[in-house]
């Protein structure tokens, strides 16, 4: 007999706090899927009680307990497991905290929380005997925790990449593609229930730093450190650097990246240059992709939904199923929160933004007369950089200037920035130069 039937339990209550586009999703997964859910679980999975402070909810909640408190459903005695879905980093913070405190396992899809707060809070809830679960946290509806702590397990992780921005994904897109106004697509990003409450997450490369910072974590087994991931959002992304890239035969992304060498752990999140004949630079929209190189089983490749009511509702519905089947088992802590044992979770080297070694894209206006291209090419000689690829336009009509993009070999970024200094000031370069970082993904 399981430790469920020991106890009586008939089903596993559910709690849900927010009632947003997730907590709405989640609602209606648990109730549309309950036999599917049931079946797995091994026992009947049901939303008792949901906490929100919207008087019109848009789900038939007759058979369901409603509290305008969302502590409410933390104090309930019923509830074995508590669903964060309100987001941001106070009442979320307070509320898992009591939660987990009054015995109950949580389920977040908040990154922000468990990046920033995620280390004390696995302890809380270690010290406790519960566990926090929060697979949505990253890419939607992709599986990618479960399969880096779970599916991965035998491996040493050397680095991976991924699109883990849906927002900043579905922009690159339409822009590209149609053609569309930065504002107008974030507008249609905000009303698909893609964007954060405050977008310039998403621009900003905050959301994506908050998923990295997790991906890394569970990746090389170190406490959460969002604090040292590096963050370049896309809105400095100019149509003319992604035409130029195609020309290049590259596809701009943003890309969060995380790799471990013998000379630490990098974090960093930016526009990147991927080759078009990579599958990551056919990932388009709303969907997410991450690229994880294990030294076992080599490069393997996770797409999906990376945001929306259902994707992310498969997530949370997941780890809830992953709970119930362990209370059903006897037994919640079979994988810990990073997938490490807690006590071999340790702290790793970081490698500065400067030593960080990439090739890299520089466009550049320039005056249009003899001897200026040698300048250029003395500047990166002097510091060792090898250019693989170079455009050069001719003017347009009556214009003296011309644009010149520069592809570069691997170069350290403490490098190219004291020749982008040394560029910027010859009297034959104008304005800022644009530089974005290239991956060629493999190895
Ligand atoms: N704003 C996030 C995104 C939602 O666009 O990816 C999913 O985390």
């Amino acid at each position: 007999m399981n430790k469920t039937q020991e106890q009586g339990l008939e089903s596993i209550n559910v709690g849900i706090c927010g009632l947003g586009t997730v907590g709405g999703g989640v609602f209606n997964l648990l109730q549309g899927n309950a036999e599917v859910i049931a079946a797995r679980a091994r026992v009947p999975v049901v939303a008792t009680h949901v906490g929100t402070r919207s008087d019109k909810p848009d789900y038939d909640l007759d058979s369901v307990q409603v509290s305008a408190d969302i502590f409410d459903v933390v104090r309930d005695p019923d509830v074995h497991i508590v669903v964060e879905l309100i987001g941001g980093t106070t009442v979320a913070r307070e509320l898992v905290e009591a939660a987990l405190a009054a015995g109950k396992h949580v389920v977040t899809a908040n990154k922000a929380l468990i990046a920033e707060y995620g280390n004390e809070l696995f302890a809380l809830a270690q010290q406790h005997g519960v566990c926090v679960r929060f697979e949505a946290a990253v890419a939607g509806g992709i599986p990618i925790i479960k399969a880096l702590r779970e599916g991965l397990a035998g491996n040493r992780i050397q680095w991976l990449a991924g699109i883990i921005n849906g927002t900043g994904n579905f922009i690159l897109t339409e822009m590209r593609d149609k053609n569309r106004e930065f504002a107008d697509v974030l507008a249609e990003a905000q009303a698909l229930g893609y964007a954060e409450a405050d977008p310039t997450f998403d621009v900003e490369g905050i959301d994506a730093a908050h998923k990295l910072a997790i991906l890394a974590a569970i990746a090389f087994g170190m406490p959460l450190q969002m604090a040292s991931v590096y963050a370049e959002g896309i809105a400095k992304l100019t149509p003319r650097d992604v035409d130029y890239a195609r020309e290049l035969g590259y596809t701009i992304k943003h890309l969060g990246v995380a790799r471990q060498s013998e000379a630490g752990v990098e974090m960093r999140v930016h526009p990147t240059l991927i080759p078009q004949r990579r599958l990551l630079a056919n990932v388009d929209g709303v969907k997410n992709a991450v690229l994880v190189e294990g030294d076992a089983v080599g490069p393997t490749l996770y797409y999906g939904a990376g945001a929306g009511a259902a994707p992310t509702a498969s997530a949370v519905v997941a780890d809830i199923v992953d709970l119930a089947r362990e209370l059903s088992a006897g037994q919640v802590d079979r994988v810990a929160p990073l997938g490490f044992a807690p006590d071999a979770v340790q702290t790793l080297p970081l490698v500065p933004m400067a030593q960080v070694v990439t090739p890299w894209y520089l466009r550049m206006e320039a005056e249009d007369k003899p001897g200026v291209m040698s300048e250029v090419a003395r500047i990166f000689s002097e510091r060792g950089i090898s250019i693989e690829g170079l455009i050069q336009k001719a003017p347009a009509d009556g214009e003296t200037r011309v644009p010149v993009v520069v592809l570069t070999n691997r170069t350290a970024q403490a490098d190219i920035d004291s020749a982008l200094q040394a560029l910027e000031e010859l009297d034959t370069i104008h304005g800022e130069i644009a530089r974005i970082r290239v991956e060629t993904l493999d190895g």
